[in-house]
């Protein structure tokens, strides 16, 4: 399986961003604990991160035709970019989106997501162990499409 992750604006902070909220790991290393995840799981994985809502849209355009599944951190964009959701309805491979920080947990206006309705799920509040969740999440999903086709 060949796996898509997909950083959204100012994630290529962490590490500096807030790190009572985000933690101390940058995006290198949370990138590369993620390869190895999933170099175990026996996947291929890469990761594109941008600050641009539009080449994070051309990301998601683009991933439908090389990937088998998006693992997907909007950032703020989670919370109002009805221009990214579409993005993710207009393709067929399955999207979960995470976050670091619980955002339900958080500032009121972070309560809502518009990707949530569009995604298979959203893991949220788990630090950088939410991008291996949805690892495993994925790993779950596609044994069940598995055992669904025999
Ligand atoms: C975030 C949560 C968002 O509310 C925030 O704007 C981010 C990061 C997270 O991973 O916790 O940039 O997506």
């Amino acid at each position: 399986k060949k796996i898509y992750v997909i950083h959204g604006p100012n994630l290529n902070r962490l590490g500096n961003r807030e790190p009572d909220i985000y933690g101390h790991l940058t995006l290198e290393q949370i990138n590369q604990q993620l390869q190895e995840k999933a170099t175990t799981l026996g996947w291929e994985l890469d990761a594109f991160q941008s600050n641009h809502e539009g080449k994070l849209i051309d990301a998601i355009h683009e991933a439908d035709t090389h990937y088998d599944a998006i693992i997907l951190n909007p950032g703020a964009y989670t919370h109002y970019s009805y221009a990214l959701r579409d993005a993710v309805a207009s393709i067929t491979v399955p999207v979960i989106e995470v976050h670091l920080s619980n955002i339900h947990a958080r500032d009121s206006f972070r309560h809502h997501s518009v990707i949530a309705g569009v995604a298979k799920g959203q893991i949220s509040g788990f630090g950088s162990a939410s991008y291996e969740l949805a690892l495993l999440a994925f790993q779950q999903l596609f044994a069940l499409e598995e055992i669904e086709r025999m």
